[in-house]
């Protein structure tokens, strides 16, 4: 069968050349200046206090279920329509997953009305997925959310610059999660950002995101620091799995 319509096509000319030899002419290829300039570019373009990138669209959820401190004997409540990533970085922190019903065939996210028919004593959070780039009901899950004080982590992998009454998608909830991989609006091959206004969240990504390391290789890179120390299990990558007998990192974070 001949394939008519790609399942992405990027737009990439002259600009993102020159950028990739620009990296690689500088001879420092992982998280440094370039890759602070994006952060704090994607910050201001979405309008939030802190941007952090990561190895991926699952490790930006990874972290935002362990910066919140989500683990073994919590749920959170998750749509039933996604990309299995989705689910598996709410696992992957040792919690349980709960499944709600999308609105229906007119509107693929998530049901606030479902969503609350699974509230249990249990339930500590709820992540909305911006399905498509269409924006979740976040006025009505936000509301939901705080009568039951829950955390919102929104999974925006498919919603760069996409809005709301104003607001860019991302931006409603306590963290919000994007992908880079190579069939997202915005693609880098692999790569993900968390953002966040919560300066705790924050604090704690930045640390889990780089082996629990308190000091960035390229800080010591430039000289601007001369050592660290490792104060938690952290990650670079999705490296725990609840069928492992590793522990759960939720465990580690304070
Ligand atoms: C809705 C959704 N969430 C999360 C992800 C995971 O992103 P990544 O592939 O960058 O880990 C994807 C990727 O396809 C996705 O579509």
């Amino acid at each position: 069968m001949e394939m008519r319509i790609p399942l992405s096509d990027m737009a990439y000319d002259t600009e993102e050349e020159q950028a990739a030899l620009e990296v690689i002419q500088r001879r420092w290829l992982t998280m440094g200046s370039v890759t602070q300039k994006f952060e704090s570019e994607f910050a201001r373009s979405v309008g939030v206090k802190h941007a952090l990138a990561v190895s991926n669209g699952t490790h930006a959820l990874h972290l935002a279920c362990l910066a919140l401190g989500l683990g073994p004997g919590d749920e959170v409540i998750v749509p039933a329509l996604t990309f299995v990533a989705t689910a598996n970085a709410v696992l992957y922190s040792g919690a349980e997953v709960r499944f709600a019903e999308i609105i229906g065939e007119d509107d693929f996210n998530i049901s606030p009305e479902d969503i609350e028919s699974r509230i249990t004593p249990h339930t500590r959070a709820i992540v909305v997925v911006h399905y498509g780039g269409y924006a979740c009901r976040m006025p009505e899950i936000l509301e939901i959310a705080r009568h039951h004080e829950l955390a919102v982590i929104e999974d925006a992998a498919h919603a760069h610059g996409a809005l709301l009454e104003d607001r860019a998608l991302g931006t409603w909830g306590d963290a919000g999660c994007f992908s880079f991989f190579s069939n997202k609006n915005l693609a880098t091959g692999e790569g993900g950002m968390l953002i966040t206004d919560r300066d705790d969240i924050a604090e704690k990504v930045r640390v889990l995101r780089s082996h629990g390391m308190t000091t960035l290789t390229w800080d010591r890179h430039q000289g601007h620091a001369y050592t660290y120390d490792v104060v938690a299990l952290g990650t670079t990558f999705l490296q725990c799995s609840r069928h492992s007998s590793t522990p759960y990192l939720s465990d580690f974070v304070a």
